[in-house]
């Protein structure tokens, strides 16, 4: 069974989380809790201590086992943390990156996935700064346990109580095991634009951001696959436990590809790759010295359909960004590559496409199944699309 951390911050639902504790342990699970200061002022650690039969942390330096670095070793050693309760404070000091005491820090110095479930008064709950917080934690994959509504310790009524103890220890159950459901699986993934250069300092890109990749890698990982990212140029930091590889042009994507496809069981191809490049690019900046410049283009080499050739038993993911007949281009392409699942839209619908945080994709299966997607952030589409490659590999397997 796992090992679970579960930080406790200063609500007055701090008692919730004896039972919490209990009833992870009745799971199966090991419980290690770390509390914040104002938590110990509402639940004695001792209660804690004595429900998981370990010591519980609330200082940083706080160092129980001379020579380990207590917070860097309980952050290695979670397979997932839970925070409940989580103030207003705490979620706050988590979406900043604060690392100012027990909780906060391991919570930064660990790889485990993160779910929180918060407790507050309603007015704190759905202030804009509280919820700024949510959602950027949220794009950085943190998993929320919606509070529900009822009547506040305080009295007031609204939405902020800790969500009920049956729905925190289903929500850990599940998140553990999407941790695992993909362990074992070599996940490649393509990203971003390719640069084709035209001199040293000129080149023929377009607006790919990577995001969608990006995401991609992260929802692999979410699921315990192991995922090699191969990366045109984008400013986007690529997520922790990937192994990157970095390229510019079509040509390096290629040979990229081409290396690591062998070793890979799923390849999703979401980069945007240039189809053609400057035949000759020039040694030196080219000067204004003329009226016209005729730029001779030559194809890059088809980086899906040459590997898809050979895919053997590997599921082969295409996307498709069109801008007109987008069902019917992907299905083409779909057939054409032999590929196992294309992921389409259309780059010109309102929310779609290049450098946008949402996209509206439909996904197209090689048995023709049609999956319209509705309108969702990149992050949820990227899960879908993991879904779905996982879905094609369990029925083959
Ligand atoms: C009795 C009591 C109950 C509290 N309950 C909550 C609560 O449910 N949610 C919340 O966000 N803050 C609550 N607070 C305020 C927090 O304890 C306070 O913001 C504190 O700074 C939180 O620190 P922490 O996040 O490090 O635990 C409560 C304070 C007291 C005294």
């Amino acid at each position: 069974m796992s090992t679970l951390l579960l930080g406790v911050s200063g609500s007055i639902a701090a008692y919730r989380a004896c039972d919490i504790a209990r009833e992870l342990i009745h799971a199966g699970h090991t419980v290690r809790v770390v509390m914040t200061r104002s938590a110990t002022r509402l639940v004695s650690p001792d209660t804690f201590a004595a429900l998981t039969g370990n010591p519980v942390v609330v200082d940083v330096f706080d160092e129980p086992e001379p020579g380990q670095i207590a917070h860097i070793r309980l952050a290695q050693e979670a397979d997932l943390v839970l925070i409940a309760p989580a103030t207003a404070h705490t979620i706050a000091r988590l979406a900043l990156g604060l690392a100012d005491d027990m909780l906060t820090t391991i919570a930064l110095a660990t790889r485990a996935p993160i779910l929180i479930a918060p407790a507050m008064n309603p007015a704190m709950w759905s202030h804009p700064a509280t919820q700024a917080h949510v959602q950027s934690l949220r794009a950085r994959g943190v998993v929320f346990i919606e509070p529900t509504y009822g009547v506040m310790a305080c009295g007031d009524e609204g939405w902020g109580k800790i969500a009920d103890t049956p729905v925190i220890v289903q929500a850990v159950q599940q998140r553990l095991q999407q941790a695992q459901d993909l362990k074992g699986v070599h996940v490649l993934i393509t990203a971003g634009p390719t640069y084709e250069p035209i001199d040293p300092v000129r080149f023929i890109g377009n607006r790919s951001s990577g995001k969608m990749g990006y995401a991609i890698a992260e929802a692999a990982l979410a699921h315990g696959a192991e995922v090699t990212l191969i990366t045109g140029p984008t400013s986007l930091t690529p997520p922790a436990g990937a192994k990157v590889v970095r390229v510019q042009t079509a040509q390096q994507m290629f040979d990229a590809v081409q290396a690591a496809f062998d070793a890979c069981d799923v390849f999703i191809a979401a980069a945007a790759v240039a189809d053609y490049r400057p035949e000759r690019p020039l040694p030196h900046k080219r000067k204004r010295n003329s009226q016209h410049w005729t730029l001779r283009l030559v194809a890059n080499p088809d980086i899906l359909g040459t590997v898809a050739q050979r895919k053997g038993n590997r599921i082969v993911v295409g996307f498709a960004a069109e801008t007109d007949k987008a069902l019917q281009h992907a299905q083409e392409k779909l057939k054409r590559k032999g590929l196992d699942l294309i992921a389409v839209n259309n780059v010109l619908e309102p929310g779609s496409g290049f450098e946008m945080d949402t996209n509206r994709l439909t996904l197209i299966y090689a048995d023709g199944r049609i999956e319209p997607l509705p309108l969702m952030s990149k992050r949820e589409c990227a899960n879908r699309v993991i879904q779905a490659a996982r879905e094609i590999l369990a029925r083959r397997s």
